[in-house]
């Protein structure tokens, strides 16, 4: 399984029915370490939650359908989460973050910024009508020849780069509302890359430092339009979160703490471990969830059909604003 996992990972790219195959594979032991380092067996739990989408189905059914099994054979409550909102709440794991906040989740499928209002309360300010951020990264870098996953390889080859050698867009700027586009940044990487006849090391780090640079100014610029319509609507936001893969690059960590500390917020960013994939999000969310009473009923629970795509402005319950379909009553 590792070699396969392993094979594919050099591509750069999940295989879904492989990645379906993983988590049948590792997920018993997963949870048996879990439960063995926390010191509790399943009977000793309120409750099981487990993320019900939005992403690769088998993955998502795998692990709902393992957690269907333990509620019934421990008889536990059973908490079907959306993924998005395992980030959208993480950062309450590790600091005092009271609602209602701006969360900036930039990751490798998810470019958004939500109003989290409370749990179980969210609105989408502002989405990517193009490619993620985290896409973005991941095919600049293969353009540029550089590792994957992208990210991490464009901040450090960026790290030697001269940030104002070529020019990139700033998608969007001029309009109304908060979405960002980030497909011209890459192509305007690629129209940059193809006038140098043979890029050098040094090319190559003012490339990446360019386009890092134009991306962190872009994501901060859109999110301090919306922190701007946010207060013209009197929503007090205490703070600006900002979760995700690309949470982790300092170019834009920098930026947005400018924009945050402008407008006298906190910039609040989770632990890598707490900001990428992971799931412990899962667990929280559903404890935050069971402690807010924002539960569905255990036959609604077992009853749940993982959701490969569900808006985060779509709960389960209490889609009290954002436009959501009403979900089935707790
Ligand atoms: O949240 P995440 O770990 O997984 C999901 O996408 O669900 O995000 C992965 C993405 C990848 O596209 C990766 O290139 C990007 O986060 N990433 C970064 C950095 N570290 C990870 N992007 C920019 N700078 C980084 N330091
Ligand atoms: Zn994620």
């Amino acid at each position: 399984m590792r070699t396969d996992l392993a094979e594919h990972a050099a591509f750069g790219g999940v295989v879904p029915e492989v990645a379906a195959r993983a988590h049948a594979v590792i997920l018993d032991r997963v949870i048996g370490e879990a439960l063995s380092r926390a010191s509790v067996s399943p009977g000793d739990l309120d409750a099981i939650a487990a993320a019900a989408g939005p992403g690769l189905i088998g993955g998502v059914m795998v692990g709902l359908t393992t957690a269907k099994a333990m509620a019934l054979a421990h008889k536990l409550h059973l908490i079907p989460i959306n993924h998005l909102e395992g980030h959208a709440l993480s950062a309450r794991m590790t600091e005092r973050v009271d609602f209602p906040f701006l969360l900036l989740l930039v990751s490798g499928g998810h470019t958004q910024l939500v109003l989290v209002d409370g749990v179980g309360r969210y609105r989408r300010l502002g989405t990517t009508i193009d490619d993620a951020a985290g896409e973005a990264f991941d095919k600049s870098a293969k353009l540029l020849g550089l590792g994957q996953p992208g990210g991490p390889c464009i901040e450090a080859a960026a790290r030697n780069g001269r940030a104002d050698r070529f020019r990139f867009p700033a998608p969007l700027a001029g309009r109304a509302g908060s979405d960002f586009s980030l497909s011209g940044m890459k192509t305007a990487l690629r129209l940059a890359a193809e006038d140098l006849a043979a890029p050098t090391k040094r090319d190559v780090a003012d490339l990446a430092a360019s386009f890092q640079s134009a991306v962190a100014r872009h994501l901060a610029g859109q999110t301090g339009k919306a922190l701007e319509r946010l207060a013209d609507e009197g929503v007090a936001v205490g703070s600006l979160v900002a979760a995700g893969g690309v949470a982790a690059n300092g170019a834009i960590l920098a930026e947005l703490s400018a924009i945050a500390s402008d407008r006298g917020l906190a910039l609040v960013v989770p632990p890598a471990k707490y900001c990428t994939d992971n799931g412990a999000m899962i667990a929280w969310a559903g404890a935050e969830r069971l402690a807010s009473g924002k539960t569905v009923s255990r036959e609604e629970a077992l009853a749940f059909a993982p959701r490969p795509r569900w808006p985060l402005a779509d709960p389960i319950v209490g889609a009290e604003f954002g436009g959501g379909r009403k979900g089935p009553k707790a």
